[in-house]
């Protein structure tokens, strides 16, 4: 049974026939109007959303299937403690597939290991965001032609936000890529993601305060929010809510044709007259987000039918365990049976990383 928590969950050929299936549905969406019939989609939402929960729900509905599901924890279960194994286990009698978001870092790899249907994370903490990265993938290859030789610029929240995060392990499997990470101190990108960058094929890597310097160099300008609800300082978000906004003012020293992507919601990062630069592609990231969607249900479902195993179990060799995970978004906080296992990344320093949340331990 494939889920997809992780981008790496898809290998290139994947992404590519994901890409190839969405530019289809663009080009002949009639094709596609039945294909899920008689399947149903649960949208298990325990954090606020808009675009991506909507973004799956119309997606299916576009492929012909049904949907089921709910928008906040409150109303559901969890708020009597039910676990989100259980819950998982539950979700899988009354559908066929599950887009699960969730406040806890891991906790739809933990859906994936008890439910019997694939399940696709919708974004869990600060930790993946894998359909928004397929969202952007397919924008650039409409918008740039290409991955490879590109210089791409991550603007704003880089500590918490997962769609970053996500959007840079895919890109780390094409090569010749100049990041440019653009942050306060405070919201640099994490250690863990940070490794991920190849020190061969090209790739560089630069840190950096001052957006308005690095403009003329990019080829994609990937803005984000300041992630309000991940911070347990509230002075401290409202000094870094702000740090980087893009005006029409600043647009003129980059070049004619560079890219703007952000994954919205915007708060005060882009201004809005920037919308009606040709360069702006965040709201093509969203109508593109919906035909990814698609292409990645009716995949999921094609494997599922095929493959018609119980969920698969999570095999503990070659992971260390007798330790706590020291992040207190992880989900193994929260779980209370759950096993905590962790995966030796750098034998040499003695570090591991919790195998739900990638929170680093030395052991
Ligand atoms: C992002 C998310 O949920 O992480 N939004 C999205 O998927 N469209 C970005 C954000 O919330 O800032």
């Amino acid at each position: 049974m494939k889920s997809v928590v992780d981008i790496l969950d898809l290998s290139v050929a994947e992404v590519d026939e994901l890409l190839a299936t969405a530019a289809d549905i663009i080009e002949n969406p009639a094709k596609y109007a039945e294909v899920c019939r008689g399947k149903k989609l649960a949208t298990l939402f325990f954090e606020p959303s808009t675009r991506t929960r909507l973004s799956f729900e119309a997606a299916m509905y576009e492929l012909g299937g049904n949907v089921i599901g709910f928008s906040s924890a409150s109303s559901t279960s969890a708020s009597k403690g039910e676990s989100v194994a259980d819950t998982a286990k539950v979700i899988s009698c009354y559908a066929d597939i599950i887009a699960m978001r969730h406040p806890k870092e891991g906790a739809p790899l933990v859906a994936s290991l008890n439910a019997g249907i694939p399940v696709i994370n919708a974004g869990d903490g600060g930790h993946h965001h894998p359909t928004q990265t397929l969202a952007d993938l397919l924008t650039i290859k409409r918008e740039k032609g290409k991955f490879s030789g590109l210089t791409v610029g991550f603007c704003g929240d880089l500590k918490f936000g997962r769609t970053v995060h996500s959007l840079i392990t895919a890109l780390c499997r094409y090569e010749n890529i100049n990041f440019v990470m653009i942050s306060p101190d405070e919201l640099k990108l994490p250690g863990y993601v940070k490794n991920e960058i190849p020190k061969d094929r090209g790739f560089t890597y630069t840190e950096t305060a001052d957006l308005e310097a690095v403009m003329p160099t990019l080829d994609i300008l990937y803005m984000t929010r300041v992630q309000q609800e991940r911070f347990t300082d509230i002075d401290e978000y409202l000094r870094l809510r702000d740090a980087y906004i893009l005006n029409t003012e600043k647009l003129k020293a980059a070049k004619p044709d560079m890219i703007v992507l952000h994954p919205l919601p915007r708060v005060n990062e882009i201004s809005v007259a920037v919308d009606d630069d040709p360069r702006a592609c965040y709201f093509k990231q969203v109508q593109n987000g919906k035909y990814m969607r698609m292409a990645l249900i009716l995949k999921l479902l094609r494997e599922a039918e095929k493959d018609n195993a119980p969920a698969k179990k999570l095999s503990e060799e070659g992971y260390l365990s007798g330790m706590k995970c020291d992040n207190p978004r992880c989900i193994t906080t929260t779980e209370q049976e759950l096993k905590q296992l962790f995966r030796v990344v750098s034998p040499e320093n003695r570090i591991c990383r919790c195998i739900y949340c990638d929170t680093k331990k030395i052991y």
